[in-house]
């Protein structure tokens, strides 16, 4: 087998680079095993008129990685447009969020056509494309007006909301139909394949029976593949990193103290303000905790043109401040704020540093945050993760303390409650995460995806013709 693997973003495989996402660090270890092909976005622009791609090669691993330069003219509208101020602001139900014109849609269109010209050249007989997330929703559909015959795949890597709320990204219906031009559609959880399912009801009219919708593209397969992690990878360098001069620093500045920890994207989806709230409302409601715990926030910014971002930096700043003033001392801050990324080893060492990990997002796909942060424990003196009910990751990790995120009194409880869990219920409830994130590791992922897509071009070998246009 040939396979190509497409995403916007990807990671370059060296240790010490700040991570920018879930996908592109999930995806790279997999792709340097497995040899695969890794085509995405080498981050710079093409100017004039020549749409014509060139990929830049690189070596990772046993796997190759091809860097496309995408075309200047369209990539603001492609990525910041109708990407990030349209489809991400609907598929995290925040269609108050949606900022659009239909030039972005034009040049989201046209960047999928480019990249599905650029994948051309690494087609070979037996190839199978997999597509990533909600950037190449119509990369599909552009490949078989190519002549691609190949089977091709995607994974949504973010939720599907509910049909009310895609209704209202413009468009969304041409969208959902190019999809099903893909022989495998891949969900995080149950939820959003039902979501799905109820929108190519609604809107197309069509069938989903046992996870299969017929249409006039052929038959696409709606199925669920939970991501995972390197569990014990990502363990090993969690200890390994206790040497590293960031983590003993952090250490050796905390004297006793109990530190809580949450790593995201400084993004709406997040709910970094309603956990920076239950901190101040936990400190309020337990003043015993004061110099006692402290919370260490990294907010890697992201996406910062947008306007929608830039106001949430601001008003994360003002929060993070007035809750340093009010419950502050001239030698303990209570909120330790970094607006930085960090490299992957670092990460797994200051994970492993903090007693409480904090993942409280309103929406999320599935957030391998909370999955590193359970990995990355000491097991014989692990920490608690508190975890959003609206992550995928709840779906699996429900010996986390699983909370809602906008019930305010009540995380601050359970954070409180997460920093004063005796030694035998950590170790218990730590132990049947970490089966869980052995079971359903990222090498299962990768292989279960690829298995039902490979099987399912067999069944359709075998079943009739398309239906009609
Ligand atoms: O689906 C989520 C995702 O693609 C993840 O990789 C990551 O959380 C984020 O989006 C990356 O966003 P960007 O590439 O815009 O920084």
């Amino acid at each position: 087998m040939n396979l190509v693997v497409v995403s916007n973003r990807v990671a370059r495989g060296k240790a010490n680079e700040p991570m920018t996402g879930g996908l592109a660090a999930a995806l790279l270890p997999v792709v340097e095993n497995s040899g695969a092909v890794w085509v995405g976005s080498s981050g710079r622009l093409r100017d004039g008129a020549q749409m014509e791609p060139i990929a830049q090669i690189e070596q990772i691993g046993a796997g190759a990685l091809a860097l496309l330069d995408l075309p200047a003219a369209h990539y603001a509208g492609y990525y910041e447009g109708f990407a990030n101020s349209a489809l991400w602001p609907a598929l995290h139900s925040r269609s108050d969020l949606i900022r659009v014109s239909h030039d972005d849609y034009n040049s989201y269109r046209e960047v999928n056509a480019f990249v599905a010209r650029a994948l051309l050249r690494f087609q070979k007989p037996d190839t199978l494309f997999w597509v990533q997330d909600y950037h190449f929703l119509s990369l599909g559909a552009e490949l078989r007006t190519l002549g691609v015959k190949s089977p091709i795949g995607f994974f949504l890597h973010t939720p599907w909301p509910a049909r009310s709320v895609i209704d209202s990204v413009p468009n969304h219906r041409d969208l959902v139909n190019a999809m099903l031009a893909y022989d495998l559609i891949g969900f995080q959880t149950e939820d959003d394949r039902e979501n799905f399912s109820a929108c190519i009801r609604a809107d197309l009219c069509l069938q989903v029976r046992d996870g299969i919708v017929k249409s006039r593209h052929g038959r696409t397969r709606l199925a669920v593949f939970p991501i995972g992690i390197d569990a014990d990878k990502f363990a090993a360098s969690a200890a390994k990193a206790a040497s590293h001069p960031d983590v003993s620093r952090l250490r050796r500045s905390l004297h006793g103290e109990k530190l809580a920890i949450g790593v995201d994207r400084l993004d709406y989806s997040k709910g970094l303000v309603n956990r920076i709230n239950a901190f101040d409302r936990m400190w309020t409601m337990h003043p015993t905790l004061l110099r006692a715990a402290s919370l260490l926030q990294i907010a890697t910014p992201s996406r910062e043109s947008i306007e929608a971002y830039g106001n949430l930096q601001s008003e994360v700043a003002r929060l993070v401040s007035d809750v340093n003033g009010r419950h502050g001392e001239a030698d303990w801050t209570p909120i330790r704020y970094l607006n930085k990324g960090y490299g992957q080893g670092v990460l797994a060492g200051l994970y492993r540093s903090a007693q409480v990990g904090v993942v409280t997002p309103l929406h999320d796909g599935m957030n391998l945050v909370a999955k590193e942060y359970v990995a990355a424990q000491n097991p014989v003196d692990p920490g608690v993760l508190v975890l959003s009910k609206f992550a995928g990751a709840a779906n699996e990790l429900d010996s986390a303390l699983i909370v809602n995120p906008h019930d305010i009194d009540r995380m601050a409880r359970t954070i409180a409650t997460a920093l004063s869990m005796p030694l035998n219920e950590r170790r218990m409830r730590y132990e049947i995460m970490m089966a869980k994130l052995r079971r359903h590791s990222i090498q299962q992922w990768f292989a279960d995806f690829i298995e039902v897509l490979q099987d399912n071009e067999a069944q359709e070998a075998g079943e009739s013709e398309p239906l009609p246009a």
